[in-house]
């Protein structure tokens, strides 16, 4: 498949005479999509029902003319004041209590009836009048759910919501007692309108009760987004995407993407590091102006999962940005290796944000492909290159990687509604087997729970709260090896503890007896080399030991296809589970410089330095920045 490339832009920023000599540029460097639209509501619709669709109907000509493709965001992101006048309790309420009012942008709570109909509005009024307009390839639903950690909320609109959401799962209000387990501490309810939001409680709420509000606050999210998709998909045949984003599990991004045709993302690698990563000192010095080696990786694995095989980066960071605790430039070539990478990856296109820096308002700091006076920033050249040399490179297709790893956003919910140990987060235990994947050299599929298992041969499943049978009988029919925990399976989808005891995984005699959490500073050594830290499990059972502590303790017991963990892996007892499964499996390994990374395409092999020094590989010396590309049959 052929690689674009693209750029998120703001005619609405600009004079309108420059926009000619914009798209001219654009074009001039490579780029053949442009983003435009998604936080113009106040210009399209100054006051109720005063629709100005003129000025857009200019723009879409002068980009389409200059022969770019336009991907049509929704403005729902940034409901103009007249919006927020007419709902004045359509605002997301915070934990504390406290109303997230007007004045940035996410300003709304998915759960308001008032706002998902102003909603319906301005996107009915946009696809009746783009839906066949064929210079409109692709449409944006909204912009990056989750954003600001505005998915949570604690409005009125939801806690009715929540009320309704819970009649309809339980049916009874005596069900609902018997599956949260109301009856400890005098917490019956009578009737579904008793029922308050999970907060601001004397201590913890039930965790039944927490973990049911945070499925109701997904659904809200899918159900948001569905109302636009059904509106776009009658009125238009053009691909529906929206721009998730790194880090955030607040809602199934899985369950979202069923309604869309492509996931997106945005990638700011550099803002990761800094906030995202929970990284040492020593690992951002490394990385201060690359980003996180695998970080992005990670999310162009899940995101190619969450797009049914079709995915994009709809934002990537051209320079400094202006939202992390310190925003420096990246390394001269990384704005070109962070597109070959998703481009490695499977991404189809990946646009940068933005075409010009802005000067006024809340992101004057943040770097675009040009600066403010219209003079090329550093970006830009890079972004140029990329154009060339994708017409350069032969079309290169996504392999099906051998290694599976299961990621379940009710599993992040579940941990953190009860970590039990303050450090247990899922995304940070699912993510340090993914580093070790990397580490090894592997190319990693990241798949649903639900997702088919045919032709994977190494699956891994940290810390997934639930599992159904039909799950557990995936895993264990899986022609080759599956590791199973820590702490998979330990739960019941009401959070409660199964019983039998967990992990009651088909034919293998394993039962977690009892848990226990450590502290940062207890690290135990494992026989063999390595260690467990933040988590350990008693595991009783005849089934063969894997691995033990030094004391005698066993860490993984199983057989040789399925196997269970009872501990979180230092990352040298990561590497050493992974190697040697993939030894017994005869999958082969190469344990790579810190730095530097590789991914298969089902052509090539690619090779991104992300290091500040040149490394070798094979014999072939990669520059800082550097991306490699070689021949599969060459390698
Ligand atoms: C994204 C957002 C963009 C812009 C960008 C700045 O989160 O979608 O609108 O704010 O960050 O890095």
């Amino acid at each position: 498949m052929k690689r674009t490339l693209g750029v998120c832009y703001y005619p609405e920023h600009w004079p309108e005479d420059i926009w000619a000599e914009d798209a001219a540029r654009m074009v001039e460097a490579g780029l053949s999509w442009v983003r435009i639209g998604e936080f113009a509501w106040s210009r399209l619709e100054p006051s109720e029902g005063d629709y100005q669709f003129e000025w857009l109907d200019r723009a879409i000509s002068v980009l389409g003319d200059a022969g770019l493709k336009i991907i049509l965001g929704t403005p729902t992101a940034t409901p103009p004041r007249w919006v927020t006048k007419k709902h004045p309790d359509m605002y997301a309420v915070d934990a504390e209590g406290r109303v997230l009012g007007f004045g940035s942008r996410r300003h709304y709570c998915f759960s308001h009836q008032g706002y998902l109909a102003e909603c319906r509005k301005i996107v009915l009024k946009l696809a009746e009048r783009y839906g066949s307009d064929q210079r409109i390839a692709a449409w944006q639903t909204d912009n990056e759910y989750g954003c600001h950690d505005t998915t949570i909320s604690f409005s009125e609109a939801a806690k009715t919501g929540f009320q309704d959401w819970c009649a309809q799962r339980y049916q009874s209000p005596d069900a609902l007692n018997r599956a949260w387990g109301n009856v400890f501490w005098s917490m019956e309810y009578a009737d579904f309108s008793e029922i308050e939001l999970p907060h601001l409680t004397v201590t913890e709420a039930n965790p039944a009760h927490v973990m049911a509000f945070r499925r109701f606050t997904s659904d809200q999210v899918v159900l948001f987004n569905r109302a636009q998709t059904d509106i776009l998909r009658a009125h238009s045949a053009a691909p529906l995407i929206h721009n998730y984003m790194g880090r955030v599990t607040e809602f199934d991004h899985f369950d979202v993407g069923a309604d869309l045709d492509i996931a997106s993302w945005d990638s700011y690698p550099m803002g990761f590091l800094m906030d995202r990563l929970d990284a040492t000192h020593d690992h951002i010095a490394a990385y201060l102006q690359q980003g996180d080696p695998d970080f992005q990786a990670f999310h162009h694995d899940l995101y190619r999962a969450v797009g049914k095989g079709r995915w994009w980066i709809m934002e990537q960071q051209p320079g400094p940005v202006n939202w992390a605790p310190w925003n420096p430039s990246p390394l001269p070539g990384m704005a070109r290796l962070w597109a070959w990478e998703a481009f490695a990856h499977g991404a189809e296109t990946v646009c940068y944000f933005r075409w010009r820096q802005a000067p006024f308002a809340q992101e004057q700091m943040h770097a675009g492909l040009l600066r403010p006076d219209s003079v090329a920033a550093p970006g830009l050249a890079e972004c140029a290159q990329v154009g060339r040399e994708i017409e350069t490179l032969p079309e290169v297709g996504t392999a099906k990687a051998k290694v599976a790893l299961i990621y379940d956003y009710p599993s992040a919910w579940a941990w953190e509604v009860q970590p039990q140990g303050q450090d247990f987060d899922y995304f940070r235990l699912v993510f340090s087997c993914y580093r070790a994947l990397r580490r090894a050299g592997l190319s990693v599929d990241v798949i649903s729970s639900d997702a088919q298992l045919d032709g994977y041969k190494l699956v891994f499943a940290p810390g997934q709260f639930a599992m159904s049978d039909a799950l557990k009988a995936r895993l264990a029919s899986l022609d080759g090896l599956v590791v199973v925990g820590p702490r998979s399976a330990s739960k019941t989808d009401e959070f409660t503890i199964p019983v039998p005891l967990p992990p009651a995984l088909p034919g293998l005699d394993i039962t977690v007896s009892r848990v226990e959490s450590l502290p940062p500073s207890a690290g135990l050594d494992v026989q063999g080399g390595g260690s467990v830290g933040h988590w350990l499990e008693d595991l009783e059972g005849s089934a063969p030991v894997l691995l033990a502590l030094e004391t005698g303790k066993p860490v993984m017991m199983g057989d040789g296809a399925l196997r269970y963990l009872g501990g979180w892996p230092s990352t040298t007892l990561w590497d050493r589970i992974v190697t040697e499964a993939c030894d017994e499996l005869g999958i082969a390994t190469e344990r790579l410089t810190a730095g530097l990374r590789i991914r298969d395409t089902d052509t090539h092999r690619f090779v991104f330095n992300y290091s500040a020094m040149p490394l070798e590989y094979h014999g072939q010396t990669v520059e800082p920045a550097g991306v490699l590309w070689i021949a599969l049959s060459e390698t």
